[in-house]
């Protein structure tokens, strides 16, 4: 396995619970079997409705309340990393590249996956939230973003046993300890790349540190203005990792069973909810499928967000892939889209599509149909900033520009 291919993942292509450690596991186990004895259809969000004539009227462009927050659309700006931050901080890039997607006209705007721990970040130039000097630029964002009408949202994020790499210009692959790098944490003592240095397993003193990482990050980003939590547990990262039997091949309470290695994954939820205020969303983006046969699928997925509804958990963003360098991905428009729509489905919680969603009546159908609540758009927000007001344009709506650019453009009709 070459490094260029190892790259960064992202090269490759409404009652706050309370958690009770003495609870979580019976309540945890009953909820793991539940799923596996539900048919999908005793599940299913969508037979709610009794008849045609009550079937809600929404597509793209219809708003969406999830709690006490409302999205001016179903449009995205899906996390991104910028991999220019010094330090994990923040700066004008950042401020420029988020500030004009908001001014762009998507609902909710996503920093980046923000690393929660310095060992988290992927490459040395991730976002952190690690400190409260690293909330203060994050601060500024979060309000331009809400003064041009969007939501600001943000990923949390620990890398795991894929942090440490350079720069994807920089041809992505570990960054050796002598050129900066660092040792990384895992759930087990495997590396990603065979060549890659092994990550240490985290002990439970290790495990219960991470989750307070997480609850600090939670908290401050709260406090910087931040209306939407998401826990990043996707694209073989730390949490990912976790629950992939391939990655984790633990025999304590944190891994084995589905029950186990799920529990990571729903501890740092029930401590996010019990920081985040009620009236704020908190989501969870995860890998549906790691692609390979006997990895972390779709049923498991199902079964893990079935387990995070009750915990408080609002919305499911569904990507895949990105834990094993092997996975053979079948890459192609929207293919990702059927994760949102059965887990939305079976699990009966709110999602989020991504993946090669591109275009303006492709995004609608995925809202229209049913298949996700919300549809996230990364490379085509990069290519087009105002892909969200086109969306618009393209679905016959009057596009609702920033009144600086709003009298002057619409005078050319
Ligand atoms: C440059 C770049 C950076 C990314 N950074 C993140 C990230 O920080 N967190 C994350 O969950 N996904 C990240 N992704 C994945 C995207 O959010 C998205 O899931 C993926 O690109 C597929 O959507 P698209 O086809 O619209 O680009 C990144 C993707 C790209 C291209």
């Amino acid at each position: 396995m070459n490094n260029r291919s190892r790259g960064t993942a992202y090269n490759n292509g409404a009652v706050p619970f309370s958690f009770s450690p003495a609870g979580f596991t019976s309540s945890l186990r009953s909820r793991l079997s539940d799923t596996m004895s539900d048919s999908p259809h005793a599940a299913g969000c969508r037979s709610a409705v009794s008849d045609d004539r009550n079937l809600p009227d929404t597509d793209l462009l219809t708003p969406l309340t999830i709690r006490g927050v409302t999205f001016r659309n179903r449009i995205v700006v899906s996390p991104m990393c910028q991999y220019c931050a010094a330090n994990g901080m923040a700066d004008d890039w950042h401020l420029v590249h988020l500030g004009s997607r908001a001014a762009g006209g998507a609902g909710l705007v996503f920093v980046e996956a923000t690393a929660v721990a310095p060992e988290g970040r992927i490459t040395p130039g991730d976002l952190g939230i690690w400190s409260d000097a690293h909330a203060e630029p994050l601060a500024r964002i979060a309000a331009f973003v809400t003064r041009m009408g969007a939501v600001p949202g943000i990923q949390l994020a620990h890398a795991g046993r894929k942090a440490s790499c350079r720069l994807p210009w920089e041809g992505g692959g570990q960054l050796a300890l002598a050129a900066g790098g660092w040792n990384t944490l895992a759930p087990s003592a495997v590396p990603f790349a065979e060549t890659d240095r092994p990550p240490t397993a985290l002990d439970e003193a290790g495990i219960r540190a991470v989750i307070e990482h997480f609850k600090a990050a939670a908290t401050r980003a709260v406090k910087a203005g931040f209306r939407v939590i998401e826990l990043h547990a996707a694209h073989g990262y730390l949490m990912h990792e976790f629950l992939s039997p391939l990655s984790n091949r633990r025999t304590d309470r944190y891994g084995g069973s589905l029950e186990n290695r799920t529990r990571i994954v729903l501890e740092t939820a029930a401590a996010l909810r019990a920081v985040v205020p009620p009236e704020l969303p908190l989501f969870v983006r995860i890998s549906a499928t790691d692609w390979v046969e006997g990895g972390w699928d779709l049923p498991q997925s199902v079964a893990l967000a079935k387990a995070l509804k009750p915990l408080g958990v609002d919305l499911i963003d569904c990507s895949s892939g990105a834990l094993v360098p092997s996975a053979k991905i079948p890459v192609g428009k929207g293919y990702q889209v059927p994760f949102a729509d059965t887990i939305r489905e079976q699990a009966c919680i709110m999602t989020g599509a991504v993946g090669l969603i591109t275009d303006a009546h492709q995004a609608d159908e995925v809202v229209t149909s049913g298949s996700a609540d919300l549809v996230f758009i990364a490379r085509e927000m990069m290519r087009e900033p105002y892909w969200a007001l086109k969306a618009q344009q393209a679905l016959n709506q009057e596009p609702s520009w920033p009144t600086q650019y709003g009298y002057a453009v619409k005078r050319r009709t």
